[in-house]
């Protein structure tokens, strides 16, 4: 009798519990919010100011042989990730004002132009930033407040019209820009934008006398270096390409490249460029 009782108590108790649990409100959880990629997307438009004659050609010059080679590299650059996971590009070269920052654009301006494919441009060369100068914008924040958690990527980035890339820029000057880019927090920031994005071109500092590039070379699917006609030395070109894994570099432009004096031998020039370039190679005019 008593074990029917203890069995009957039991099961009322049991009762009264999932009653209680079905009333209660359910344990607090804490939420961690889902890293909102989309909203990277949705960033906010500004206008660029680009002059006809500024050297954004594939823009200003739409039928012109610039932005002909351009868009020559365009398929180049979709056949080779055709395919594979090939997204971050890096585009440096030797020195200072070889042309990266002017190649950066239009090459961002050229795939990004069909409007199907969602590219940004993460400007990394902290020490002399050019792109916002470039585009006639004003100063804003970037990189630098990003990495430093001063700002959400989703509030520095902005979709530049009519261009139609996304744009990163460099942001306020650093006092550390290599050890900035070391960082996990630039890491994690390329994984996001990596799974976001269909292309990251990343406009890096020169070559040389910098750290930078090396620290940024892990992070490359691929490299293209540039050459400015008349003007880098060779010898440079090729201690660059020896800064990369075989293969990362996946192809090379020469800059400016008309109306070069073929005399100066230790600079590169055309013919050289063309030889010597094995996947990839252009020539932008001056
Ligand atoms: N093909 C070219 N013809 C004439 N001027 C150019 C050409 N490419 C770049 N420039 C100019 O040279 C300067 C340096 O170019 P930039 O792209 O900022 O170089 P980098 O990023 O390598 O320092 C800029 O004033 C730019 O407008
Ligand atoms: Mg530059």
């Amino acid at each position: 009798m008593s074990r029917v009782y203890d069995a009957l108590r039991k099961l009322e108790e049991q009762t009264k519990e999932s009653a209680r649990e079905a009333v209660s409100p359910p344990p607090k959880t804490v939420v961690v919010p889902p890293k909102n990629l989309e909203q990277l997307l949705s960033a906010p438009v500004l206008e660029a100011r680009v002059a006809p004659d500024d050297r954004i050609v594939v823009y200003t010059d739409r039928r012109g042989p610039g932005a002909e080679r351009f868009r020559l590299i365009r398929i180049a650059l979709r056949n080779s990730q055709a395919g594979k996971a090939q997204k971050v590009l890096l585009i440096t070269s030797p020195l200072p004002r070889d042309g990266k920052s002017t190649v950066a654009l239009n090459l961002a301006t050229s795939l990004a132009e069909e409007g199907k494919v969602k590219v940004l441009l993460l400007e990394a060369d902290l020490h002399r930033p050019s792109l916002l100068q470039h585009l006639g914008l004003q100063k804003m924040c970037g990189l630098t407040e990003v990495v430093e958690d001063m700002a959400d990527p989703a509030s520095a980035i902005r979709r530049i019209e009519p261009l139609r890339f996304y744009l990163l820029a460099a942001g306020r000057s650093s006092e550390h820009p290599t050890e900035m880019l070391q960082t996990e927090r630039f890491h994690s920031l390329l994984r996001d934008f990596k799974s976001c994005f269909d292309w990251v071109l990343i406009d890096c500092p020169p070559a040389f006398p910098l750290a930078d590039v090396v620290v940024l070379r892990s992070h490359a699917d691929g490299v293209l270096l540039v050459a400015r006609a008349g003007t880098t030395p060779r010898e440079t070109v090729q201690e660059t390409v020896q800064l990369f894994k075989p293969g990362q570099v996946v192809g090379m432009i020469l800059n400016a490249a008309e109306g070069v004096n073929h005399l100066y031998s230790k600079y590169y020039y055309r013919k050289e460029m063309v030889a010597q370039s094995e996947r990839l190679s252009t020539e932008v005019d001056g």
